[in-house]
């Protein structure tokens, strides 16, 4: 016989073990990823002229990190190593040693995020985050139905929402453009012109000689001319003339790539971009009162617009900062990281979240508008910035996690770390297994075991690393070669 003493402590215990299996669900996790944001253009990172409170905010109620990597200067490599924390170079989404851009340039482009890498949101999925959400830019591929043939975008990698921008924002969307474009300066269109005078001295010649029939001259007059207008659109739109950036013309960039989708579908070709930015954060926003009261945990990306070119804003957040068009940029996403905070603080989410700002790389200090003016952002004291190889502006970028009750409030980390530890470190904070084991029950996908992240979560709590710690190897890439090692001892 058991005494009541052993029964009432049974009781208890089992009490006891509900409420700790109640409170043991799982915090939410929201990821703000702003684009081409320089570690300078920030308040609380020693900007002391342009303004972003909520950002700093953050930092008071969070951890900044002082030294976060990013493992690519461009948005496409950066992106895919943030959710899956493996190096681009592992699985090919880095652009070749000749010509070949590290990036995806079209809708249509072949090129993604492999279907056997594991992001951070296929993980979560599979231990009950049945909501993940994929708001605004994704760029790791898209939804290339054509004659059959798919590649996979953020629906086949974990997110069960997608409302954004497939590829990325390109300058050439702030249109619109000229399509008929006609410029006897240059070499291509004289030829175009001289080729055409031949067909049409030609058809006279043939005329006066041969007695050809009008009826016959009219056929090959069409006939001419449609050629030429084919001729014609290759040289002003299809990358023949040094005007095409990226292969195609202002016109047909905006025309062909600034649309944007809601799951596969598009529903809005061209972008109207003024506005953009809160109708992005007014998605998340709904997102987040949809699942507010869910039994089950969620998970939100929301991938900024900005402070990627080209510049918008929204009527009210015009001309309000004292850096042009860009700061007006950057102090606009601000006020959608303060937006997007407020939402979870009303919806009593606040405590509850594991909240993680980041940039996928520095500023594009060499970014340019179609008048040839600098728009690009400020890297503070770091030399290069975007695309300009593994140069510390351009993967060097602000980092803040924060989760109350987990991580102390308005302390600085300086040790290095990585974009790439954003899951295992979530994963760790949550109180989840490591995403091997999460995948090891899964029978679809086999995990990857070489993860170039690793959790800093201790660090993030304020502990300190045992100096037999084993050294941290952060490898930069230019393309798929190594340009610089970088290596830390953490104890
Ligand atoms: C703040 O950011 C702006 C915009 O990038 C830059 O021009 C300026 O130099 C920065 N100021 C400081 C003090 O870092
Ligand atoms: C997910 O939810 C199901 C059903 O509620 C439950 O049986 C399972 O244990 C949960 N899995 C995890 C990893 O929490």
């Amino acid at each position: 016989m058991l005494s009541w003493k052993v029964w009432s402590f049974l009781l208890v215990a089992g009490a006891l073990g509900t409420t700790t299996a109640a409170a043991k669900r799982p915090p939410n996790i929201v990821v703000m990823l702003a684009d081409d944001l320089g570690i300078g253009d920030v308040g609380c990172y020693g900007n002391t002229t342009i303004r972003t409170p909520n950002i700093d905010k953050l930092a008071s109620q969070g951890m900044k990190l002082t030294h976060h990597l990013a493992a690519a200067a461009m948005c496409t490599p950066s992106r895919a190593a943030l959710l899956t924390a493996r190096y681009p170079s592992r699985y090919g989404l880095v652009g070749s040693d000749g010509w070949g851009s590290p990036v995806i340039a079209h809708v249509a482009s072949h090129a993604h995020l492999p279907l056997d890498e594991v992001t951070l949101a296929t993980a979560l999925s599979r231990v009950n985050y049945t909501t993940a959400a994929c708001v605004s830019k994704w760029h790791l591929g898209s939804f290339c139905n054509f004659l059959g043939r798919s590649c996979p975008g953020p629906l086949n990698h974990g997110f069960q929402t997608f409302f954004g921008i497939p590829v990325t924002l390109f300058f050439e969307f702030r249109g619109p453009h000229a399509f008929w474009k006609f410029d006897l300066e240059k070499p291509e269109y004289q030829r175009l012109l001289g080729t055409w005078v031949v067909a049409m001295v030609s058809l006279a010649l043939g005329r006066k000689y041969f007695s050809w029939r009008l009826r016959s001259l009219f056929l090959l007059l069409v006939l001419i001319d449609a050629l030429f207008f084919v001729y014609w659109f290759t040289v002003a739109h299809v990358g023949i003339n040094d005007e095409c950036l990226w292969g195609v013309s202002p016109w047909l960039q905006r025309m062909a790539n600034s649309l944007l989708m809601r799951q596969d579908q598009v529903v809005e070709q061209p972008i109207q971009l003024d506005g953009l930015s809160q109708r992005l954060v007014q998605e998340s926003r709904k997102f987040l009162e949809e699942h507010a009261n869910d039994e089950q945990p969620f998970f939100l990306f929301h991938s900024f617009g900005h402070a990627h070119t080209p510049m918008y804003s929204a009527p009210h957040m015009k001309g309000v900062s004292k850096h042009g068009e860009y700061g007006d940029n950057v102090e606009e996403m601000d006020e959608g990281v303060g937006a997007l905070m407020a939402a979870l603080k009303e919806l009593g989410l606040e405590d509850n979240t594991i909240v993680y700002f980041t940039s996928d790389q520095g500023a594009h200090l060499e970014a340019l508008d179609l008048e040839g003016r600098r728009i690009g952002g400020y890297n503070g004291r770091f030399k290069g910035g975007k695309v300009m190889g593994g140069a510390e502006g351009g993967i060097r970028v602000a980092g803040i996690y924060r989760y109350p009750g987990h991580i102390p409030a308005g302390k600085t980390l300086d040790t290095p770390t990585s974009l790439m530890d954003l899951m295992p470190t979530v994963l760790d904070l949550a109180g989840l297994p490591t995403m091997q084991d999460i995948m090891a029950k899964s029978h679809a996908l086999k995990p990857r075991q070489d993860l170039d992240g690793e959790s800093i979560a201790d660090l993030l709590q304020g502990k300190s690393r045992p100096a037999s710690h084993p050294p941290r190897i952060f490898l930069h890439h230019c393309r798929k070669n190594v340009h610089a090692v970088r290596r830390h001892r953490l104890g």
